[in-house]
This record gives C-alpha cells, structure tokens and sequence, in this order.
C-alpha cells in the first residue's frame, strides 16, 4: 500500500478495534443506499466488512452483497465473520477497487466507506463504480474532509513532523486528499456520475477517557510505520504531547472529538 497508510492487511485483526467510532458513518452510508429485497449491493474497500455485514444482518436473505477490498489480510477477517455467523448472502472478495472484476451494471447499489481518497488512482475507482452500477441504481461514498476537521491524524502528522523521516509522516495529506471544496465533485463528473448531492457531516469520536483513546491507537497499530522510525528515547513523547492536544476536548462526559466527512449520495 502506498502513501504511508497503514499496512491494512497485517492490521486487520486489530481494525475492528475502530469500528464503533466510525458507525455513525455507515449508518448515513446505508440510510443514504436505501436498500431494497431484491438488490445486489457491492461495498467497496470493505475492510472488515462493515457496514455491509450490518445490512446483511438487518436485511437477510433478501438481498445478496458483496464485498471487496485490495488487502488480503482484510477480506479474510471480513469472511472469518461471514463463516462464523454461517451468512449464505455475503461474500468478500480480493478486488482492487481500480480493477473490479464485474459485468457492467452488476449492482442495485454501490457504497464505499472511506475508501476512495486511499485509492491510487481514485479517479479510475470511481470510474469502476460507475460501471458496474445499473443505470438508476443508487450509490453513497464517504471520504474524509480537510486536516482541520480531522484532529486525530492532525494531531499525530503534528507530533510525529520532524521526529521521523519525511517520508514516513502519517498518511494526513493522502487521507484528506478529497475533502477539500470541489475535488470529489470534479472528480465523480469526470467518473461520469450527475446525479448526486454531496454534504459535509460532523460526527463525534467518544471515548471515557484520553486512555481509551490511546488504548485503540496502540492497539490497532494504526501508527505502527511512525513508531518503527521513531527513536527509541521518543516514544513517551508522542503520548503525552497528544494528551496535551486532546485535553481541550475533554470533559464531564470524556473525550469527545469532532470529525467530519463528505456523503456523496445519488443515482446513475
Ligand atoms: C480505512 S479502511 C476502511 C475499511 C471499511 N470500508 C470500513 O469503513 O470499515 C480503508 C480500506 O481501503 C482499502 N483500500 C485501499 N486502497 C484500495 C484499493 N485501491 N482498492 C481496494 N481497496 C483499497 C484498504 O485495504 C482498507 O481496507
């Protein structure tokens, strides 16, 4: 993977870890989707397979899904949990999102969530989205907005900028790539989509304290890259200048932390 992401298939098993944080997403993702009986639906970059698997719960046999993600290691977990649950109507797939492997107009519906702006070339995704969309099917896409509405990876791209090597920085740029006013816009009209609404959406990370917080940063290895460069003397450093950032959004209630997003949603 490229552009400093984490190594989303060695950090698989632990990305769950964020999957509640990031729920309010999924819910607008399929509220905007609008599934139907009768719809086969592709979700786009799965991960480990939310928010497709709580429409496959919700939904049952009623509608078939698939799932498809460019990291091996992600669409095992994501199939793990299909095999557990013994799900006959979701699948999950080795796919690059630039390459997908379906017939045009294969879907009802497309989603993707915080997918396209990791892409290496999300112009070609979305294009590949486009295609494999059924004329008047519905699709819904979440990326990521501007560093400023983003405090976490600012936070680390702060604190990790100049203790590491250049190249090894948190992926900040390339996460918000497409939140600024205008690039996702031009970028589904090129991909041949007209018909969409695209609105910013402020949603909260909560967590009790600034330890729970940090305990799901360590946890997952979502900094692992920076922490493998980081001079050994440095490591409490980066937590306790963190905890400094994050103090301002502390209160009675615990850490709550404002994050927006981009909700792309309409029909082809
Ligand atoms: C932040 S995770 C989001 C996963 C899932 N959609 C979710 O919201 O829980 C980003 C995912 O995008 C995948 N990804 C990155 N580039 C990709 C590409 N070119 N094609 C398909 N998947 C890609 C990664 O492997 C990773 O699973």
């Amino acid at each position: 993977m490229n552009n400093n992401q984490p190594d989303w298939g060695h950090i698989a098993e632990k990305f769950d870890l964020w999957l509640p944080h990031i729920a309010p997403v999924g819910e607008a993702l399929l509220n905007a989707l609008n599934a139907q009986s009768g719809d086969t639906i592709l979700d786009v970059a799965s991960g480990t397979g939310e928010p497709a698997l709580s429409l496959a719960r919700r939904m049952g046999n009623t509608i078939r899904i698939i799932g498809t993600d460019a990291a091996e290691g992600m669409v095992n977990v994501a199939q793990k949990k299909v095999l557990n649950e013994k799900l006959s109507h979701i699948q999950f797939q080795h796919m690059a999102a630039e390459a997908l492997n379906f017939p045009d107009a294969a879907f009802d519906k497309i989603m993707c969530r915080f997918g396209v702006m990791l892409f290496e070339d999300s112009l070609q995704g979305l294009k590949q989205m486009q295609r494999v969309l059924k004329p008047g099917g519905r699709f819904a896409i979440a990326v990521w907005s501007t560093p400023e509405t983003m405090p976490t990876l600012r936070w680390a791209y702060q604190v990790f900028q100049n203790r590491i090597p250049t190249d090894k920085y948190p992926p900040l740029h390339k996460v918000t790539s497409l939140g600024s006013p205008g690039i996702l816009d031009n970028m589904l009209q090129q991909a041949g989509f007209s018909r969409y609404t695209l609105r910013p959406i402020t949603f909260n990370y909560h967590f009790p304290s600034f330890d729970d917080y940090w305990n799901v940063v360590e946890q997952s290895d979502i900094l692992k890259m920076q922490y493998d460069v980081l001079p050994e003397h440095q490591r409490n450093i980066i937590r306790s200048e963190i905890a400094s950032l994050a103090h301002a959004f502390t209160g009675k209630n615990g850490l709550i932390i404002p994050h927006e997003f981009l909700l792309a949603e309409g029909t082809k």
